[in-house]
């Protein structure tokens, strides 16, 4: 028997994964990077093969990791992790330094940084695993705390994507509650679930600029569940 509650119990942090050069760079967010060897420093990074940073990790050899902090922006998990590089230019008014390898980081909202060299690179199916040795590393805040996918999830009430290595498919934890007065509504771009029993505030009487607290999607990109 798999019991997918028990997944959540795996820790994991929340980081923007870079990769690319000075002319083009893109980014997404992972919550699967961590460190697998301490002499030499090296990091995997978890990337699905249908991300648009896939083919700029592959192309350029680099990847850069920026840390977030708990109260990053909504924007920047709407911005890297629920929109494509395909569609639009992430990088475009991104705060930006480059690297010694020239790639881009982001650092926006960001604690530290690494700047990983490939090394290895491992199909795990829908997946690639990278390996990166790090090459440059730098705090750049150190009063602020580390975002974690628990904090991203409980307290932000975030939720993961499909191309997230750690998506579960909510139907395999969650009964449908049924005879209820209050309702649920989904946030179309990045699934967050308002759930009026839980706000104490129905749906409908929220501002009509209230955003969504995880992607900044507005009200009407929001359906009933
Ligand atoms: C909380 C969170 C964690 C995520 N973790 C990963 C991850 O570890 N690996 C991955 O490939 N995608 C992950 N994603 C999904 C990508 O960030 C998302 O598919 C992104 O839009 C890809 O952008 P790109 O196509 O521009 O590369 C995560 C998204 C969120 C919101």
């Amino acid at each position: 028997m798999i019991d997918f509650e028990a997944l959540y119990s795996i820790s994991y942090g929340l980081y923007i994964v870079c990769s690319g050069d000075k002319t083009k760079g893109n980014g997404f967010i992972s919550n699967t990077v961590f460190q697998v060897t301490a002499e030499p420093a090296r990091f995997a990074a978890c990337c699905n093969k249908d991300n648009y940073s896939a083919q700029f990790i592959q192309k350029s050899g680099i990847f850069s990791v920026s840390v977030l902090h708990k109260d990053t922006s909504p924007d920047i998990f709407g911005r890297f992790g629920y929109k494509s590089g395909k569609d639009f230019d992430k990088m475009e008014g991104m705060q930006i330094r480059y690297g010694e390898t020239g790639v881009p980081i982001v650092l926006n909202d960001a604690i530290a940084f690494l700047e990983c060299k490939v090394v290895q690179t491992f199909d795990v199916g829908t997946h690639l695993l990278f390996i990166g040795e790090l090459v440059q590393s730098e705090v750049l805040n150190d009063a602020l705390e580390p975002i974690t996918y628990l904090y991203y999830r409980q307290i932000k009430k975030g939720v993961a994507p499909k191309n997230a290595p750690t998506y579960v498919d909510k139907s395999k934890l969650e009964k449908t509650a049924t005879g209820s007065a209050f309702k649920k509504f989904k946030c179309t771009a990045c699934g967050y679930i308002y759930d009026e029993a839980k706000e104490g505030k129905k749906f409908a009487d929220l501002p009509d600029d209230w955003v969504c607290p995880i992607c900044g999607s507005e009200k009407e990109d929001f359906i009933e569940v």
